[in-house]
């Protein structure tokens, strides 16, 4: 059974109330024909995830967040839960994202328990893994990112709770990209690692995005890579147009 794929855009630290004008447009372009084949969603900063589930409501396009604390409620100053974004009507969320990992300190250890936290709420956890440069000219990038699944993927994960991406991070808002080859090798890794942790029938159903410099020039030829079961996109996701371009890969 072919997996579904998945069009992320993740807009990161980006976003007025007036950037809900590119969520419509990204609805209104989207056709009933596309959105029978991929599932689409954005993850606008949480300021804008309530007004954003209102603009898509009666569309298949989902909305979710950024990032979560890993507890339900309590005194956390400026945290916010998986049952606060679920609440609001989030149903994916992103975790472990590299700047997460490189601007606060975010571990493998960190990211698992947002994953129990996220499952918690009903949200799909979005698990970011990633080499560096550096990593990757050592050789180490299979070492590196089956550490990090391997880490912070909890027990008993499901297609329906998990998603993984695969962002390598000198890749990410450079306009570079690892070859079709090098994705392809990274991604079958992956899923082999998944199926000693879930089973290999449940690694076979579990998403394995692409991020990293996706753009509606590149999306066709790196969609097309085996084990890519869509791509979670940063800049492009922010001009609808170009978002909508990936989109149209499929
Ligand atoms: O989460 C998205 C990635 O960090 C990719 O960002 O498409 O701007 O390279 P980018």
């Amino acid at each position: 059974e072919a997996r579904r794929p998945l069009v992320a855009g993740n807009w990161k630290m980006n976003g007025l109330r007036s950037s809900i004008q590119t969520v419509e447009a990204v609805r209104d372009g989207l056709t009933p024909a596309l959105l029978d084949k991929i599932d689409v969603l954005i993850c606008p900063p949480a300021t804008l995830i309530a007004s954003c589930v209102a603009a898509v409501a009666g569309t298949p396009i989902a909305i979710g967040g950024q990032n979560l604390h890993a507890r339900p409620s309590g005194a956390f100053t400026g945290s916010i839960s998986a049952e606060m974004l679920a609440d609001l009507g989030a149903r994916y969320v992103i975790l472990g994202h590299s700047e997460r990992r490189a601007y606060h300190h975010e571990t493998d250890n960190g990211v698992h328990a947002k994953a129990l936290g996220a499952r918690r709420a009903g949200l799909c956890g979005i698990i970011c893994v990633g080499e560096t440069e550096d990593e990757r000219e050592e050789g180490r990038t299979l070492d590196i990112v089956r550490a990090q699944l391997g880490l912070g993927v909890p027990k008993g994960a499901t297609a329906e709770d998990t998603v993984i991406a695969y962002e390598p991070v000198w890749a990410i808002g450079t306009g570079h990209t690892p070859s079709t080859a090098d994705i392809a090798e990274v991604h079958a890794s992956l899923r082999d690692m998944l199926g000693t942790m879930v089973g290999p029938e449940e690694a076979q159903k579990i998403r394995i995005l692409y991020g990293g410099s996706v753009k509606p020039k590149n999306a066709r030829e790196l969609m097309a890579v085996k084990d890519v079961d869509g791509a979670l996109v940063g800049g492009a996701s922010l001009v609808a147009e170009d978002f909508l371009g990936i989109c149209a890969a499929y």
